[in-house]
């Protein structure tokens, strides 16, 4: 039986950062964690609210109920960054960049906030420069051992940068891509990056972009790991209140849609043009008040509704409909629309680790690619769209002797 711990947390509640009063976005209700793949479908499984608030004080779209921390990073994490070939190539271009900042720095220092397997400290690790990992899903940490990179296995917050400034230096790049929005305390994650950075130092986050999400309905992003979803406004009102100054963005392609930004510590630092006219963009979308975010929460149950009628209609003409990618993503999709395996035979997958296992809360099998191989499924629901263009490269020949992909957002549609 399902372990279905009732939230003792009202819908509204307050804001992680100030403490104002919220207002709530959307409730999907009780959701088990989206990256707790079940070994066996009658495991106990956790359950929680999952629900979207606004900040109208710091702007700031973020989780109502959250998750501790030890539940979801720890050394059963799922999670494998090197798993796909274009995030593999992000990092690197990425590791590059940075090599490129710190080039002319003396002895620099680069901190990396959830290394995961080292994706991207590998490249600096072989260039030698110095550098720290800070990771707290053990098993996957292990992984960037083959590639020296260094690591310490912990949650980063203002204690562990205490740590970390007595034992090495400070640093000159603190980077997080992924992993920032992930920490509920994040005033202590500014603050430690506020004690560790030089001067002249840069905090570059990266993060799946909010108002993407909203432009596309891709309410999948929103799950118990993603307890912040950062914009411009709401990134630069942070910084601000911690000392930064929001001076640069560069949009990425990863993710369905993400954002550097870098943080220079000091209020007043001098900002690109650039982020003027991201600013602007998000007041034209009303991003700075809750009337803003009304359009996306009814898109939510608009594509819910269109998938489920689709899928309804093919399983009633008697096809063979599978999923494409276990992400975690899915678990709120999945659940939130009530689609199992009387509906999605099985989700085909590459992570090891998953492969054998029942998806969080649906109970679906997964499992090994090569199944979905020998069997093309007439019809393969895309699960892991971020990924589609990687995907629909590999899958050339399934989609030439016929096999469709079901994509999902902005709109449902058969490719
Ligand atoms: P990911 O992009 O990390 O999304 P999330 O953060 O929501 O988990 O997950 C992609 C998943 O899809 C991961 O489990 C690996 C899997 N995958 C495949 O099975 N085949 C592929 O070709 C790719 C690119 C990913």
């Amino acid at each position: 039986m399902p372990n279905k711990r009732s939230s003792q947390s009202k819908i509204k509640g307050y804001c992680k950062i100030c403490r104002q009063p919220t207002q709530l976005i959307f409730s999907f209700g009780q959701k088990p964690l989206a990256n707790a793949f079940l070994s066996k479908p009658e495991d106990q499984e956790f359950f929680y609210h999952l629900y979207l608030v606004f900040c109208p004080v710091c702007q700031l779209v973020q989780l109502g109920d959250t998750v501790p921390p030890e539940k979801m990073f720890n050394d059963q994490y799922h999670f494998i960054s090197s798993t796909s070939r274009d995030m593999s190539f992000h990092f690197k271009k990425l590791a590059f960049q940075i090599l490129k900042l710190v080039s002319k720095k003396a002895k620099p220092f680069v901190i990396e906030i959830g290394s995961n397997d080292g994706i991207m400290l590998r490249y600096l690790a072989a260039k030698g420069i110095n550098h720290l990992g800070v990771e707290p899903a053990g098993n996957v940490a292990d992984f960037s051992q083959a590639y020296q990179v260094n690591v310490l296995k912990a949650f980063f917050n203002q204690a562990t940068a205490r740590q970390i400034y007595h034992q090495y230096q400070q640093a000159d790049v603190i980077y997080g891509a992924n992993t920032i929005s992930h920490i509920e305390d994040l005033n202590s994650v500014f603050a430690g990056a506020q004690d560790l950075l030089k001067k002249d130092g840069l905090l570059i986050i990266e993060d799946p972009y909010f108002p993407d999400i909203v432009r596309q309905y891709s309410f999948d992003q929103i799950y118990d790991e993603h307890v912040f979803f950062f914009s411009a406004l709401a990134i630069e009102k942070l910084a601000n209140r911690h000392n930064f100054s929001l001076v640069k963005m560069e949009s990425q392609p990863v993710h369905g849609g993400s954002m550097r930004y870098f943080l220079q510590p000091g209020k007043t630092r001098k900002k690109d043009p650039q982020v003027e006219s991201w600013l602007k963009q998000e007041h034209k979308l009303n991003l700075d008040k809750i009337e803003g975010y009304h359009n996306f929460s009814r898109g939510i149950d608009k594509l819910t509704g269109d998938l489920k009628t689709m899928l309804y209609k093919l399983k009633k003409q008697k096809q063979q409909i599978v999923g494409y990618g276990a992400t975690a993503k899915s678990a709120t999709l999945l659940n939130y629309a009530r689609i199992g395996p009387e509906i999605l035979a099985y989700i085909s997958e590459i992570t090891p680790t998953k492969i054998g296992k029942f998806s969080p809360g649906m109970h679906i099998p997964i499992k090994a690619h090569q199944e979905f191989q020998r069997d093309r499924p007439p019809y393969t629901l895309l699960l892991a769209w971020n990924h589609q263009e990687e995907i629909l490269a590999k899958e050339k020949k399934y989609r030439a002797q016929g096999g469709k992909f079901i994509v999902i957002f902005p709109q449902v549609r058969i490719i």
